[in-house]
């Protein structure tokens, strides 16, 4: 008793106090969120007023506008019927902290037209600000990130990749099957090996921290086969923009690790991790022993050396990140620190659903105590 009266308190105090405010969705036809972003404080309450079509209000990360948060908040379709008066309501209350948030439309084609919605944007001409995201979700690039290549001591985080979801059919293994990926610019469709191959990497071979081959090219089918070598390995797959953090870390997306690889000096056999490569976007991973991967332990698969998310970039981002500026506090306004601040407050946010004149809080608690404790 005592503590879900505890529990009400610390929801009800800051929903009372919020201000409200009120963001029409696909109004006029439209795909836009109007307005486009508001400055809101923890406790506020968003009222999303859903026009006729069928949209979403679905949180993203800034990196990936198009692609929905793992663990993040999302209405769902809410479809409207042309003609309705009665217009349906979803309620967001904005968490605590002070952390842009990032929101797209999840309807095909929507996001892609510019029908995103940010709440707390930095300003331009900052890179994380709402027009850098809205120009990332077109597929463009902002202005801001087109700067020429930094000097070592200037140094910039680089731009996160650009991507693309795309759908293919593939045949493979005698089998015809769709597959959904993720591709970057510049990566090739996803079409499977004739003759799927094994790739073979040595991991610290001669006693080296490094991969041997650290950066190649597989297709669809084929299979890579790490061989751990003396010392104590991993090969643990990450992101690009955060080379020596596991995947699931910073993205919520499960990567493929395989733990550590205690190998004897003196051994003549080698333990073994094999992954099959199932798109064509690029893979990237490091070793998770302690101090590897900023000495440069790291390893990137179908790496486009054509943009700047190549195999250098990603070798110097992992150096980089055994710096102190890297471990504690990024340069403000890079596409790191925004990543990672807007992926440690996603969790469990909420929608609550409404109608009329937005009175309706239908909230779930569980929820929302994550956000107040
Ligand atoms: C709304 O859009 C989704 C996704 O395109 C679709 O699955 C759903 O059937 C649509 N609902 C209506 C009522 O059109
Ligand atoms: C391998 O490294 C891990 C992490 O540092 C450590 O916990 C483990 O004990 C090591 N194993 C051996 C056999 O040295
Ligand atoms: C490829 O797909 C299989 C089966 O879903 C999965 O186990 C494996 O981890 C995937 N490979 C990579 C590199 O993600
Ligand atoms: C990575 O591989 C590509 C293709 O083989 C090559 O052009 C590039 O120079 C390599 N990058 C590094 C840093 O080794």
């Amino acid at each position: 008793m005592i503590a879900s009266t505890l529990a009400f308190a610390l929801v009800a105090l800051p929903v009372a106090l919020g201000a409200e405010y009120n963001v029409q969705v696909g109004a006029g036809g439209k795909l836009v969120y109007d307005p486009e972003y508001v400055s809101a404080q923890p406790g506020d309450v968003i009222n999303f007023i859903f026009n006729p079509k069928n949209h979403t209000v679905t949180q993203s990360s800034f990196n990936t506008p198009c692609v929905a948060l793992d663990g993040g908040a999302k209405t769902g379709f809410v479809p409207v019927d042309a003609g309705t008066t009665d217009l349906p309501i979803r309620q967001f209350i904005v968490p605590a902290g002070n952390a842009p948030l990032w929101f797209y439309c999840g309807q095909t084609g929507h996001c892609g037209q510019g029908m995103v919605f940010a709440i707390n944007p930095p300003a331009d001409p900052s890179p994380n600000s709402f027009s850098a995201f809205k120009a990332l979700a077109q597929g463009g690039t902002p202005s801001s990130r087109s700067s020429p290549p930094p000097s070592s001591s200037d140094y910039v985080t680089p731009p996160a990749p650009h991507w693309v979801s795309a759908t293919a059919t593939v045949t493979y293994g005698g089998s015809v099957y769709t597959t959904t990926y993720t591709s970057y610019d510049g990566t090739p469709p996803p079409t499977p090996a004739p003759v799927p191959v094994d790739h073979k990497i040595i991991v610290g071979n001669n006693g080296v921290l490094n991969y041997d081959p650290a950066n190649i090219s597989a297709s669809i089918g084929d299979t890579v086969t790490f061989e751990f070598h003396p010392k104590n390995h991993t090969v643990t797959q990450s992101s690009f923009l955060n080379p020596c953090q596991a995947l699931e870390l910073t993205s919520g997306t499960p990567g493929f690790k395989s733990g550590f690889q205690p190998v004897a000096a003196d051994a003549t056999e080698f333990p073994t991790f094999q992954i099959t490569i199932n798109d064509t976007a690029p893979i990237w991973g490091y070793c998770g022993q302690t101090g590897h991967c900023a000495q440069g332990m790291v390893f990137a698969i179908n790496a486009v050396e054509s943009g700047p998310n190549n195999f250098a970039a990603f070798l110097e981002l992992a150096k980089r990140s055994g710096s102190p500026s890297a471990s504690g506090t990024a340069p403000s306004g890079t596409t790191a620190s925004t990543a990672a601040s807007s992926t440690a407050s996603s969790g469990a946010i909420g929608f609550a659903r409404g109608s009329g004149a937005g009175t309706t809080f239908g909230l779930a608690l569980s929820a929302l105590l994550a956000l107040w404790v």
